[in-house]
């Protein structure tokens, strides 16, 4: 099994020499924005784990609701030069994903099974063996993720989804979907990390859709600002009151 994920990975991992520099100007807006970004609405967060609602979206009932609105949303959307033709970019990319998303999810399946310091997140706590009944049922909820991102479809319900992710990779729900014997967190660092690996290995899958070279760019680039703005929501948990 190792070695057909490293393989996979080999075979999916290479990122164009030409995509290395906007991937760094990227990460390195996202270190900044998260540092700076202090106008948010801090005074919500005192009530985020109080407030629960009933919600499709999810397969659990008890989720929480974003401390953050909709015009919040729009100035993060902007500071990250998202914009329309991002959301027609992700549209596009729907179509051309959807019939590759387990392929899609063997790739990063594979890149987190071969990355000790990763996979470490998916052990059970005592035994600090990967538990394959939390690995399989993330991974439905992973295979969600993507038609979700690529719909891109920005309202109230979406932001709380949102939330509710950066508070199961963080301590206050991490483990509780599932009833997981797991570790009680995702660190911060490797939140954010991930946003480089996720997006550069959609690339391949992204070309199979028989595209210009230009709107495989196109989706590429929406994909990356969308991975980014939502590592970026979910890191809230993390962040000192105030200082988000
Ligand atoms: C850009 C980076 C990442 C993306 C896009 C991502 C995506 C997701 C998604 C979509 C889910 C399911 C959320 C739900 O319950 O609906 C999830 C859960 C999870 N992710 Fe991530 N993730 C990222 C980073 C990481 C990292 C670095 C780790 C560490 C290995 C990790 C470990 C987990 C775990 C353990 C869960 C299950 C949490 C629970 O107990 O509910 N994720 N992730």
């Amino acid at each position: 099994m190792f070695f057909f994920f490293v393989s996979l990975l080999s075979c999916h991992f290479g990122v164009r020499n030409t995509m290395r520099a906007p991937m760094a100007f990227v990460l390195v807006a996202f270190l900044t924005s998260c540092s700076s970004l202090a106008s948010f609405d801090d005074e919500a967060r005192t009530s985020v784990n109080d407030s629960s609602r009933t919600k499709s979206r999810s397969m659990t009932t008890d989720l929480s609701t974003s401390p953050f609105q909709l015009d919040d949303l729009t100035k993060l959307q902007q500071s990250l030069l998202f914009g329309e033709d991002d959301i027609a970019a992700l549209r596009q990319s729907l179509p051309i994903l959807e019939p590759q998303i387990e392929e899609i999810l063997d790739v990063w399946y594979g890149f987190v099974a071969s990355t000790p310091q990763l996979v470490q997140y998916f052990a059970n706590a005592s035994t600090g063996e990967p538990d394959a009944e939390y690995l399989a049922a993330v991974r439905k909820r992973f295979a969600a993720w993507i038609v979700e991102t690529a719909r891109a479809e920005y309202d109230q319900e979406w932001l709380d989804h949102q939330h509710e992710i950066g508070l199961r990779h963080h301590s206050t729900k991490k483990n509780r979907t599932d009833n997981a014997p797991s570790v009680p967190i995702v660190h911060f660092r490797y939140l954010q990390a991930l946003v480089y690996p996720v997006t550069a290995t959609l690339e391949p899958f992204l070309e199979k859709g028989g595209q210009s070279a230009g709107d495989v760019d196109r989706m590429h680039q929406a994909w990356i600002k969308s991975v980014l703005l939502q590592a970026i929501l979910w890191s809230y948990p993390y962040v000192r009151a105030g200082e988000f």
